[in-house]
């Protein structure tokens, strides 16, 4: 039997969101036969966002992300992978293994969401005039389930405007909360060549107040802001969705993380593309009212917008060497 290929699927991780582009991952790889390879996945803690992320969940979330983006790739490759969460009680940073157990021909199915793997990208824009069918919203409900997650769809109404209000009114606070506005500012980058955070000809492309009424973290101060005087925005009917856990926890993050990055990947494969809008949730006073106001049950963990859109991925990602490091003597799976 011959060795599995492990840095392809690495390179597949790195393409997951993560939290203003910070990355926070690092791989160790057990080369190997099928049954015995493997990939650990470790927290880059120095790349968290202590003041918008003090508890790590968005940290979480993202490499939950990069979680399912392997896995995803595993199956593309015809590989099946096992994933274990959390599999050290002693080391926190451990956030899984991905054990690599046998091969199987890749479905149709995970061969289209392979491709769409580096197709997916956040869109900051706006979404062209569509929505997004009633049947791919059901696909999108079910494919979170795996992971102990839910999704709730916002319906135009009532709750989109809830979940408008709710975004302004973070938008605002961020704006006058210095060590928030300043961590963030850390993570915008204005040379070229960068391999990380947000470029500016990502942030320019961040929704003004007048392209929808959904407030992109940030767009305080990255465009014009509607007034009287200027036209209405172009119509957009974003699907507008929160995906959501019963707890609140490292292993309930990262869960939501690969329901997330599932997500993404199903929506990318029938060319819709997202852009998560999380100010909202780490804010506690908007998170709180969210909850309430929507009825949730259990932790929202990622309020998204989704549509169709004609972008192209452009986020930058640090070089894969960056992120691989040896393999710290753990004891491997049988
Ligand atoms: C947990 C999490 C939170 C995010 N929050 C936001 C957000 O509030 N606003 C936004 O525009 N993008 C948000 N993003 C998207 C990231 O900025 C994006 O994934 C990153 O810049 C990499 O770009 P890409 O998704 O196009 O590959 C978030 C992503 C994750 C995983």
């Amino acid at each position: 039997m011959e060795a599995i290929a492990l840095v392809p699927i690495v390179e597949a991780a790195v393409l997951a969101p993560s939290v203003e582009n910070t990355q926070p991952w690092r791989f160790a790889l057990h080369p190997g036969e099928a049954k015995t390879a493997s990939i650990d996945l470790f927290a880059d803690r120095s790349r968290l966002l202590s003041v918008a992320d003090p508890s790590g969940r968005e940290l979480h979330i993202s490499c939950g992300a990069a979680i399912e983006f392997a896995r995803v790739a595993g199956r593309g490759l015809g590989l099946d992978c096992r994933v274990e969460l959390l599999p050290d009680p002693a080391d926190e940073d451990h956030l899984a293994r991905l054990v690599f157990e046998g091969e199987e021909l890749p479905t149709a199915t995970d061969l289209s969401l392979a491709q769409a793997l580096p197709h997916r990208y956040t869109e900051r824009g706006p979404f062209e005039d569509r929505v997004v069918p009633d049947g791919l919203v059901e696909r999108l409900r079910q494919c979170v389930l795996p992971f102990e997650a839910w999704l709730k769809v916002l319906e135009p109404g009532a709750d989109q405007t809830t979940a408008a209000v709710l975004l302004g009114m973070a938008d605002e606070i961020a704006s006058a909360w210095e060590s928030y506005e300043a961590e963030a500012a850390l993570w915008r980058r204005s040379e070229p060549g960068q391999t990380d955070g947000l470029p500016a000809y990502l942030e320019e492309r961040k929704l003004a107040g007048r392209a929808s009424s959904f407030k992109l973290r940030g767009s305080h101060s990255s465009g014009p802001q509607s007034g009287l005087e200027e036209a209405p925005p172009p119509a957009e009917h974003p699907l507008v969705a929160v995906i959501g856990t019963p707890g609140d926890e490292p292993y309930y993050w990262l869960q939501a993380g690969r329901a997330l990055g599932r997500l993404l990947v199903t929506a990318a494969a029938q060319g819709v593309s997202a852009s998560p809008m999380t100010q909202i949730l780490e804010i506690e006073p908007t998170r709180a009212l969210l909850t309430r106001e929507l009825r949730l049950v259990g932790r929202p963990q990622v309020l998204l917008r989704m549509g169709y859109a004609h972008g192209e991925p452009s986020a930058p990602r640090r070089p894969i060497e960056e992120v691989l490091i040896d393999a710290p003597d753990v004891p491997q799976a049988s």
